[in-house]
């Protein structure tokens, strides 16, 4: 199988294996199987935060476990459960419809439900950690299904235990077991969300101040479309590096040299920066290395122009990590897995 269409970017690279999942028993059969059991497991979603840059030797586990639904009404809180396959946006857009609100932030994100909790996804103000329930995932090696509370998952910025490698960090998940429906807790009453800067924007441009979440998801839309390309029809994985995160005293000694640094005081006295600024600075925006291409819109994307190769992307953000480093001292991660 080619992969090209099963990842946001678009980048080819060959699986020999690849099982639908359809239901939580089709994980089970897979690990009982005599001779996949055994094979490594490569745990695909909507392939929207992956960057391919060879063949997959793993079976590739293709996530489409469907069905949304409100689990439970509580006093203070909705409960809406949602198979790992679901795309991401169509759950956002069902909540709203059926009125329970609390993930209009997020809306437009691409990828699916059961990636969702493997880099906290977050956007606007809300990470999915916020309105996390719980999830149940499957060990790959024992089939066992367990129940996940948010502690178990060790939320993080773009972070969580099924990114951290189980040799290097007690415990995690990378690789080892896979979501297979997730659930949210949306508080009631909902309490709106608007402190990013972008929707503080569009309240003052419409006279709108007090927004209802159907609004706040229509203004997210907006701001998402008009910034981040759309990877139906341009090749991307969303942010291409993590905000990096330094210390106060690095802050003002980047502020000395460049007044104009965006950055966000956090509450434990550190300072995130914005990564696309950095980026911005360095000169990258609408820079190429064959196929890929820095986006003009947003520095922070890294977008294939057409027929990119994984190893042209991987180039193009080494060659930006240097230059960021070399003007700024500062060490710029990458959000996607990188295989
Ligand atoms: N900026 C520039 N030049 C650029 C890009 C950005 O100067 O080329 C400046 C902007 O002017 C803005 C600041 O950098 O003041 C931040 O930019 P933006 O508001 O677009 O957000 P971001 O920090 O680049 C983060 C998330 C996005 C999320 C948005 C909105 C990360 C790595 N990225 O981007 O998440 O949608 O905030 O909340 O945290 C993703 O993770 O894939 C993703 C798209």
């Amino acid at each position: 199988v080619n992969l090209k269409s099963y990842n946001s970017f678009g980048l080819p690279a060959l699986a020999e294996r690849l099982v639908r999942i359809r239901e939580e028993a089709d994980v089970r059969r897979v690990v009982d199987h005599p001779e996949l059991g055994r094979a490594p497991k490569f745990v695909l979603g909507g392939g929207s935060n992956i960057v391919l840059t060879r063949d997959v030797q793993a079976v590739v586990l293709k996530m489409e476990i469907p069905g949304v639904r409100l689990l439970e009404t509580r006093e203070d809180a909705w409960i809406v459960e949602a198979g790992a396959g679901v795309r991401w946006h169509d759950l956002v857009s069902w909540t709203i419809e059926q009125g329970y609100p609390g993930l209009e932030n997020l809306a437009l994100i691409p990828g699916t439900v059961g990636a969702a909790p493997v880099q906290n996804i977050g956007a606007y103000g809300i990470e999915l950690k916020d309105r996390f329930e719980s999830l149940d995932a499957v060990d790959l090696v024992t089939g066992r299904t367990a129940l996940l509370p948010a502690a178990v998952c060790r939320f993080g910025y773009r972070d969580s235990v099924f990114k951290q490698d189980g040799e290097a960090v007690f415990g995690g998940l990378a690789g080892k077991s896979v979501i297979t429906r997730v659930r949210f807790r949306l508080p009631r009453p909902w309490q709106p969300q608007l402190d990013y800067l972008d929707l503080q924007r569009k309240m003052a441009e419409t006279g709108i101040t007090a927004p209802d979440a159907r609004q706040i998801f229509d203004w997210v839309c907006e701001i998402r479309r008009a910034k981040l390309p759309d990877p139906a029809r341009i090749g991307n994985a969303g942010s291409f590096f993590k905000n990096p995160v330094v210390s106060e005293e690095q802050c003002r000694d980047i502020i000395g040299r460049d007044p104009g640094i965006v950055h966000y005081p956090m509450p434990d006295g550190t300072v995130k920066l914005a990564a696309g600024w950095l980026i911005d600075a360095c000169g990258w925006k609408g820079k190429t290395v064959g196929g890929a291409a820095v986006y003009e819109r947003q520095a922070l994307v890294l977008v294939n122009r057409g027929e990119a190769r994984g190893a042209e992307v991987v180039t193009l953000a080494r060659a930006i990590q240097e230059s960021v480093y070399g003007r700024f001292g500062i060490r710029l991660e990458p959000e996607p897995v990188l295989l």
